[in-house]
């Protein structure tokens, strides 16, 4: 029930004026002598008037404070309910603490986080709640935040934060502290989630990343093996069988007819035939793996893939490789990886991007080994990134991350597409010899 102010503004302001009007009165009444009783008795009665109409307002207004005291506390209280229903509401536990970080506030929430009854947290110290060796960590945080004077902030920003169950039990959680000032002294408030199943699921999520990252790094490995294994025969058993048959056919057509004749064309067609199955020997085997990454290094096969793949295509490609030995002894999954992302890439290139040129840029400054491939074709769009039957891009990124490697894959400044791969030159465990 709240009354508008105007109208005790205008009470306050008849009463003054009443007031002023009856000094006025009083002081003619005064400096005229009191020679005229009948005035002196008028004035009389106006100031009785006035008196009893100045404690009449005056018992107005004490009334009217006392009705808004009491209407001011049935909201504090109705909004102290509200906010405790809220508190004890919340699906995250809510502590307070006071200057002497005493606890003065606990919510069931925080009965259950901390499994600990609110009579019992209510008047304890804050420590309890925190594992030992971080008290004096936190204590160090609380009162740095207390000299920021921010009003709120997250814990913790990266670092996983521990709370410490009751019964002794640790646990991670995600917290934010706020503070107020009191007339006491600082008071903070933490919210606190307990974070154990996320940070298990996430645990185990990490954990089943690695180890398919490691099942599908042995699946390359043992399929890398096995094409070397294949490459060497093609090139080697194979190679010798047909360089013998190429010989003997040699010998033949010296005892054969000559070329004109039906025997001696046949011949001839025998050798064409087999300087071609030669030539598919070969190149198959070189898809399959470069012999010379194995016998010669990178440096060499890279250069040749470059070659070969200006030959097959198109498309003028330049490569820039820097003279040095290093890109030798690199270590022999280093060597594939970068092998198989150039020769994916190229392939990439010939296949999607429409492209005239291309360059690849080898460099071996510092721990690691670069490459960027780039294109002047059509450019490569988000959704490609994303292709779920495509599995080149995704086949790379899985080999340079095990590395513990990067890739990037976009648009080149020059309008095509660009890769850049960084993979450390030595592998955990070695060192440069
Ligand atoms: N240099 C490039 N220029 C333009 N688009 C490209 C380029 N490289 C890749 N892309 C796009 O990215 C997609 C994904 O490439 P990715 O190598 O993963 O798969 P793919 O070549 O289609 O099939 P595969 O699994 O046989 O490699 C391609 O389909 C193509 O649209
Ligand atoms: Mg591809």
């Amino acid at each position: 029930m709240k009354r508008p102010d105007w109208l005790s503004l205008w009470v306050i302001a008849a009463v003054v004026l009443g007031l002023a009007g009856m000094a006025a009165l009083n002081l003619a009444t005064f400096l005229g002598g009191g020679g005229n009783p009948t005035l002196v008795a008028v004035v009389l009665v106006l100031d009785a008037l006035l008196l009893m109409a100045s404690i009449a307002v005056a018992l107005w207004f004490a009334q009217r404070y006392e009705e808004e005291r009491k209407f001011g506390r049935a909201a504090l209280d109705a909004s102290h309910a509200r906010l405790s229903s809220i508190i004890d509401s919340a699906m995250d536990a809510i502590i307070t603490a006071d200057p002497d970080q005493r606890i003065i506030l606990f919510n069931r929430a925080a009965e259950t986080v901390f499994r600990c009854s609110r009579v019992d947290a209510i008047g304890a110290p804050l420590d309890r709640f925190i594992p030992a060796r971080f008290r004096e960590r936190h204590r160090g945080h609380l009162e740095r935040f207390g000299r920021t004077g921010g009003t709120s902030r997250r814990m913790g920003d990266a670092t996983t934060l521990w709370g410490l169950r009751a019964d002794g039990e640790e646990f991670p959680l995600e917290a934010s502290i706020s503070q107020t000032q009191g007339e006491a002294g600082r008071f903070y408030t933490v919210i606190v989630r307990d974070v154990t199943l996320r940070k298990q699921s996430e645990d185990t999520l990490m954990r089943q990343q690695a180890e398919l990252r490691e099942l599908s790094a042995r699946v390359l490995e043992a399929r890398e093996e096995e094409k070397t294994l294949i490459a060497r025969e093609l090139h080697d058993e194979l190679g010798q069988l047909l360089t013998a048959l190429k010989m003997d056919l040699a010998w033949l057509r010296e005892r054969l007819p000559p070329p004109g004749t039906e025997l001696g064309g046949k011949a001839a067609q025998m050798e064409a035939l087999l300087d071609r199955t030669v030539t598919s020997v070969r190149r198959i085997s070189a898809d399959l793996r470069p012999l010379m990454l194995d016998d010669l290094g990178l440096s060499d096969a890279v250069s040749w893939l470059v070659e070969d793949f200006g030959a097959r295509s198109s498309i003028k490609c330049e490569l820039t490789l820097p003279d040095d030995p290093a890109l030798e002894k690199l270590d022999r999954r280093v060597a594939n990886t970068v092998y198989r992302v150039l020769q994916e890439s190229l392939t990439n290139i010939a296949r999607h991007a429409q492209a005239k040129h291309a360059w690849v840029v080898v460099g071996t400054g510092g721990e690691d080994l670069r490459m960027d491939i780039e294109d002047d074709g059509r450019g490569i769009r988000e959704e490609d990134l994303a292709r779920p039957r495509s599995l080149g891009l995704k086949g790379m990124r899985e080999r340079v991350l095990y590395l513990g490697g990067t890739l990037d894959i976009g648009r080149a400044p020059r309008g095509g597409t660009r890769l850049h791969v960084k993979v450390p030159r030595l592998l955990e465990g070695e060192t440069e010899s």
